[in-house]
């Protein structure tokens, strides 16, 4: 039986899934830990919730300790937009912590890490389209840098220690839940929102700039499926590219246009520019395909239905 432990459980990605996992192996068989927000209700009462900082090893030690865990989903980061206004900060905790937590499944033998990387691993010089898994890797951002070092890392304590370590490069991840915490595709989960509120939205990205994109159900989906995978037929260990949707914001303005007639959405590029710049518009995913079976679920136009949906009663709740 799992005793899984959830890093950053308070963030975009790990509030979805730890609610995930607890529906699945059972609400006490998965901790939710938080840095320092405090957790929403939902995931507080659902099942045990502790406090850690990955920076500090005994803090997340404890709670190994406690809690008798054996398997870490560590979605504790720092993202790529925040990580350039504080590139120190993105640096040890993407980086350092991360190497604490690989030390801690070292020592506490483990069962499995799970660490999630991100197109942001790639840089300028890699194939843009349909970006193939292995390929030129020179990242021009911090977190793009602590990326792919994160990749290497994991390779490196699976070979070295037999440490299952295992991820997937997420592409910009689109959720109705609780708010992204500043990365390039933020726009992606803001043009909803401002969609319904004001009919309006302001977008720091050119209208043509492509991403990919998925949305926040296959995202979960996928890690889950990939820990759970049989680690035989693994050929590779951090480093699944998985692809879902690849779209120009205004082709992303233009499907919530069918639903919103009114909505208009304007152009004015900043920083994060030059970061989406650097990215890939798509990836070859076929080793997740078939190695593990990665199959997306969601179109564009569902995923649009589904947000539009889900944030109307949010926002009218709230
Ligand atoms: N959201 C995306 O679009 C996206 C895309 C690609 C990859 N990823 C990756 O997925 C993972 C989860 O991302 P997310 O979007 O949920 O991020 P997020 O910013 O929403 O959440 C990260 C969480 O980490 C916590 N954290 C920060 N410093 C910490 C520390 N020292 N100790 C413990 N916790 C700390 C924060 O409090 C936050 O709740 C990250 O590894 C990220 O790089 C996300």
């Amino acid at each position: 039986m799992n005793r899984i432990l959830v890093l950053g459980a308070c963030g975009q990605i790990g509030s979805e899934l730890t609610m995930e996992l607890r529906k699945r192996y059972g609400n006490n068989s998965v901790v939710a830990t938080g840095h320092r927000t405090k957790p929403s209700e939902k995931l507080h009462d659902s099942g045990p919730f502790e406090f850690a900082d990955i920076l500090d090893r005994e803090s997340v030690e404890r709670v190994i300790t406690k809690h008798d865990v054996d398997t870490i989903y560590n979605m504790a980061a720092i993202l790529s937009a925040r990580g350039e206004q504080n590139p120190q900060l993105a640096f040890r905790v993407n980086v350092l912590g991360l190497y604490n937590m690989l030390e801690l499944g070292r020592e506490h033998n483990l069962e499995r890490i799970m660490v999630p990387s991100s197109i942001a691993a790639f840089g300028p010089g890699t194939p843009k389209v349909n970006t193939p898994n292995e390929t030129l890797m020179r990242p021009t951002t911090m977190y793009g840098v602590n990326k792919v070092t994160g990749e290497l890392l994991g390779n490196y304590y699976f070979q070295k220690y037999g440490l299952d370590v295992r991820g997937v490069r997420y592409p910009g991840i689109i959720s109705s839940g609780t708010l992204p915490g500043g990365g390039t595709t933020d726009y992606a989960v803001e043009i909803y929102y401002e969609a319904l509120r004001k009919k309006s939205y302001t977008c720091y990205l050119r209208e043509d700039t492509v991403l990919p994109l998925m949305y926040m159900p296959d995202a979960i989906e996928g890690i889950i499926k990939l820990a759970e995978a049989d680690v035989s037929k693994l050929k590779r260990h951090c480093d699944y590219n998985i692809n879902s949707m690849s779209l120009s914001v205004g082709e992303l303005a233009a499907s919530i246009k069918k639903f919103i007639p009114e909505f208009v959405c304007e152009y004015k590029p900043n920083f994060r520019q030059t970061i989406a710049d650097s990215w890939p518009k798509s990836l070859d995913d076929s080793a997740a395909r078939e190695e593990w079976g990665w199959q997306p679920k969601y179109s564009l136009e569902a995923m649009t239905k589904d947000m539009l949906t889900k944030l109307s009663r949010k926002l009218n709740k709230g």
